[in-house]
């Protein structure tokens, strides 16, 4: 597909760089691994590739036929609501991005405020909650969760609002093969509906059963 997201010349960091002058272009329906060691900025670059921690130079932009009016084409300039529907996040620390008090209305949220109806926005979450296997803590507090649960519910979450690129950060930590396999078919089904993938991982089996395309984080590169 098209080019979607790219970094323009983009220096990433927080006091200091962790990575310089960084062109990297991701495309509709592809999925992409950031891969590499402890430390080395994954974390940090996904944040910046979603538009939520500020370049230290260069720019992240989108095509420009998804920037929203009156925005430049430079996604922390963006806010929460141009953000929407546009790049979806799925934090290391899921807990970080709870805004309900119900695991189904968490999963709620973003469809709702994509414009569906509320009937079609449970549906949407009855569905996922199924898939993932969570059903059974519908009406329960998210931060309730043991890890595991909550990192499939904010995987569940950012899935239902169907973003066009979704930066997920090791969003496979901690699950059973069952919640695996279907996490790998949830994003399977969004690469296949456009969706440009973006991944922090050191799960090998799901890069490879997802054919992502690899992008090595090391030290200053
Ligand atoms: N909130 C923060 N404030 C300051 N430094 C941070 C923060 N988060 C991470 N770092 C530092 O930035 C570097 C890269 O961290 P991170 O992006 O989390 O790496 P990775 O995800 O590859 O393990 C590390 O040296 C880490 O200590
Ligand atoms: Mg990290």
């Amino acid at each position: 597909g098209n080019v979607v997201l790219r970094t323009e010349d983009l220096s990433f960091g927080r006091e200091f760089a962790l990575g310089e002058r960084v062109n990297l272009a991701f495309h509709a329906g592809e999925i992409t691994a950031l891969t590499g060691k402890n430390g080395v900025g994954k974390s940090t670059l996904a944040l910046t590739l979603a538009g939520l921690l500020k370049p230290i130079s260069g720019r992240v932009s989108m095509d420009e036929s998804m920037v929203p009016a009156h925005r430049e084409n430079n996604v922390f300039t963006w806010k929460s609501r141009d953000l929407l529907g546009r790049i979806g996040m799925v934090f290391q620390e899921p807990e970080h991005q709870f805004v309900t008090s119900s695991v189904r209305d968490e999963v709620a949220v973003g469809p709702k405020s994509m414009g569906k109806t509320d009937d079609e926005a449970y549906a949407i979450a009855d569905m996922m909650l199924e898939r993932l296997n969570l059903k059974r803590f519908a009406p329960a507090n998210p931060f309730t969760l043991s890890g595991g649960e909550k990192r499939r519910l904010s995987v569940a979450s950012m899935l239902a609002a169907a973003p066009k690129v979704l930066v997920m950060d090791e969003p496979t930590f901690g699950q059973d093969f069952t919640t695996w396999t279907e996490m790998v078919r949830l994003i399977a089904g969004a690469r296949d509906a456009g969706c440009s993938v973006i991944m922090v991982t050191h799960d090998e089996p799901l890069i490879e059963a997802l054919g992502a395309r690899r992008i090595l984080v090391s030290e200053g590169e």
